[in-house]
This record gives structure tokens, C-alpha cells and sequence, in this order.
């Protein structure tokens, strides 16, 4: 009796046994699973690091390298209203909008220009090459004319590109390119509130009408113009409303950071508003622009478009119902 009974409790400790081991062994895997599933997190793609310009190499390609990053940085000095070059510009710079010569992390940067060209563009319904599109910047962003594609002007402005992506491999996303999206409001964007957010944080350096402030040399602005003639034109991506409030928001008033944004969503959405209800140039090619119809982006101002919303809507939402 009293055997049988140790037996039966070798039996039953045995099978508990081997239980728990399968069932450490199985929760292990759970565990494996879990901490697999979870790594998409470290998957993010690292931060971008711009390369150092104290490592811009002494040769010939250097210096077109060097020469290309100043023609970023002081665009207007070669080609604005006073350019030495050509006339061919509004006065801005393109750091203006692509901060500190392209390399601010959510501030418009260069870091996949030269890996992601040429792409197939929805707009023009072909692909286009990494000039054609510095040149879509010049005549929208810049309200200018187009470079010449194979001047000295281009080929070092396009060095630079190159040199600035150096580290990024061909369809290769990176963390900090570009600007960091906004989540969309049920609301459509409101310019009248954007205005009181406009007199709060903008005017005291862009200036109440937007017309901004000349740098003491005159050539260049000091704070760019957000509307009026010299301003970007109703081409540029600024005009898109959801372009225009997610660079604000990571990146205005002048000194801010993605790490510590100034300006709620909802803010910049209506700052956006208000920027792009004041007047800005007519691009004189808009009517061709999108011939495909229905591949204009959700807050493309113009008509016509594929589905039922007005301009009005696509100019400052509710967007969530057009972008299903
Ligand atoms: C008024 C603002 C503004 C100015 C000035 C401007 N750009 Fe742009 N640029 C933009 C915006 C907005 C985009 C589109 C970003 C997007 O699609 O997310 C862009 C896109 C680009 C791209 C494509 C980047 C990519 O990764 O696809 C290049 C290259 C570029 N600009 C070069 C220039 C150059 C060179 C100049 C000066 C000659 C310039 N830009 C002036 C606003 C501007
Ligand atoms: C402290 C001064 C200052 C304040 C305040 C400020 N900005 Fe700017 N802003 C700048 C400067 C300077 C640049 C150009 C950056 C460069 O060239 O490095 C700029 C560039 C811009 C640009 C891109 C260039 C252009 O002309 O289109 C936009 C858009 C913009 N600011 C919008 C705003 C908005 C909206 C606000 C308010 C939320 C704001 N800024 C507040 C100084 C300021």
C-alpha cells in the first residue's frame, strides 16, 4: 500500500516535472516570440547623421562640394533680385527652408536627395532626375526661373547633395528626413486663429504682413517673407497645407527642435491656415500641373479632383474623410 503510494507520488512529481519542464520551455518560447515581436522598435531606422563639412576633401570635387553648399546657404547672393549670376530667384535662400544647408533633422533635409533620384513623380507622370527637381524649387519654392542643368551652378549643388547623402544607400528610409507628419484634426484648419497665433509667435521676425526683413547687406533676408510677392508660389509645397504646418511645427519660431516643439498640432495647422490664406504669386504653369487627376495629393488647393470635395476642403480639411 504504502509503496503504491510513493510510487504514485514519484509518477505524479515525474509528469509535473516534465510539465514544467515543457512549460518553461514553451513559456521561454512565448518569451522569444515576445521580445521578436517587439523588435520592430530597435528595426527603427537610426537618426541621420550628417556628414562634417571639416571633412569636405581639398580636391576639385571639393570645392565644387564647397561651392555647391554656399550657393544653398546664400542662394539669393547669386541668383535673387540683386543676384550676381542671373536674376532668377525671389530672394530666398534654400536653407531658408532646407535648415542649416539641408541637415536639421525634421527641417526639410538633403539626407535622401541624391539616393532617392531619379523617382517617378506623380505629378509630372514620369521620372524625374535630381536637377529637375532643385530646378522644381527654383521656379515654385523660389518663384523663380529655371538653372541651367549643366552649368557649374547645378553640377555643384548637386556635388553637395551627393556629399551630403554619402551615407545613405539608394531606397534606404532614414529617421529625420523630411518633416515629421501631423496628425490630422477633425476640424477643418481655421486662419482666423492661425492669425492670433501668427501675431503671438511669428510676427516679431517674419512682420505683421509677412513680408519679413532684409538682411543689412540687402541682398539677402535675415527673416524671409511668408506671403506677398516674394514669397513661394501657389506650386510650391508650402502650399499644401500639411507641408507648410508640419515644417512649422518642428521647426518655428527659429530655434525650435522636433525634441521640443513650441507649437501644438492644432496650432500649426492653423498657423499653416492663415499663412496660406494671404496671397502668394500664381505659378504660371499650375494649369498643367496633375494631369492625372486622380493622383493630386489630399491638400492639393486646386481642382478639378476625382472625388466630391471642394477646393475649400482640400485647402484646409477635415482631411480624414478625403484620405481614406
Ligand atoms: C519656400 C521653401 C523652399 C525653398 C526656398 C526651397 N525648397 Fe526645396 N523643397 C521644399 C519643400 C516643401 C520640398 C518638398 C518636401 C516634401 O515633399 O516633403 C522641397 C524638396 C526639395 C528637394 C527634394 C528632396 C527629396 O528628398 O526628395 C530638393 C533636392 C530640394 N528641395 C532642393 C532645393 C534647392 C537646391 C533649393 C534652392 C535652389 C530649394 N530646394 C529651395 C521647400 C523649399
Ligand atoms: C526668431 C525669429 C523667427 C520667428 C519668431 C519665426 N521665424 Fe520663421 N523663420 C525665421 C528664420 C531666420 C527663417 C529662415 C531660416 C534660415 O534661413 O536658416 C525662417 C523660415 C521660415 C519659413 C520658411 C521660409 C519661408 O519664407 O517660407 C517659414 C514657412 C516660417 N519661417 C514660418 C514661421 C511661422 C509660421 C512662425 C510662427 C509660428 C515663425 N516662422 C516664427 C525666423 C523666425
Amino acid at each position: 500500500m504504502k509503496k503504491v503510494h510513493y510510487m504514485t507520488i514519484i509518477a505524479v512529481l515525474a509528469i509535473l516535472v516534465v510539465l514544467l519542464g515543457v512549460d518553461v520551455i514553451l513559456l521561454s518560447g512565448k518569451q522569444e516570440n515576445k521580445i521578436s515581436k517587439a523588435e520592430p522598435l530597435k528595426e527603427n531606422p537610426i537618426l541621420w547623421t550628417p556628414p562634417d563639412t571639416a571633412e569636405i576633401p581639398s580636391t576639385e570635387n571639393g570645392n565644387l562640394i564647397r561651392y555647391g553648399r554656399n550657393l544653398i546657404v546664400h542662394t539669393a547672393q547669386y541668383f535673387g533680385p540683386e543676384g550676381s549670376i542671373s536674376q532668377s530667384e525671389n530672394g530666398l535662400n534654400c536653407q531658408n527652408c532646407h535648415l542649416a544647408a539641408g541637415t536639421r533633422l525634421f527641417g526639410n533635409n538633403f539626407s535622401t536627395a541624391a539616393s532617392s533620384y531619379p523617382i517617378f513623380r506623380a505629378r509630372a507622370n514620369r521620372y524625374i532626375s535630381l536637377s529637375e527637381r532643385v530646378n522644381g524649387c527654383m521656379e515654385r519654392s523660389m518663384n523663380g526661373k529655371a538653372i541651367d542643368s549643366a552649368g557649374r551652378e547645378m553640377k555643384a549643388i548637386i556635388a553637395y547633395l551627393k556629399w551630403i547623402g554619402q551615407g545613405v544607400n539608394k531606397n534606404e528610409r532614414v529617421l529625420g528626413a523630411g518633416t515629421k507628419k501631423l496628425v490630422f484634426m477633425s476640424r477643418a484648419a481655421d486662419p482666423q486663429r492661425g492669425k492670433v497665433i501668427f501675431v503671438n509667435n511669428c510676427a516679431s521676425c517674419h512682420g505683421l504682413t509677412g513680408e519679413g526683413k532684409l538682411n543689412t547687406n540687402g541682398k539677402e533676408y535675415l527673416y524671409p517673407p511668408l506671403w506677398g510677392p516674394r514669397s513661394y508660389n501657389m506650386g510650391a509645397g508650402f502650399y499644401r497645407i500639411s507641408k507648410l504646418a508640419s515644417f512649422v511645427k518642428n521647426n518655428m519660431p527659429f530655434g525650435t527642435t522636433y525634441h521640443d516643439p513650441v507649437l501644438t498640432d492644432e496650432q500649426a495647422w492653423d498657423v499653416a491656415a492663415y499663412v496660406n490664406s494671404q496671397p502668394h504669386p500664381v505659378y504660371r504653369h499650375l494649369q498643367n500641373d496633375w494631369k492625372n487627376v486622380a493622383a493630386k495629393p489630399f491638400d492639393y488647393p486646386f481642382g478639378p479632383y476625382a472625388d466630391t470635395f471642394s477646393e475649400r476642403q482640400h485647402k484646409y480639411g477635415p482631411f480624414s474623410e478625403i484620405k481614406k
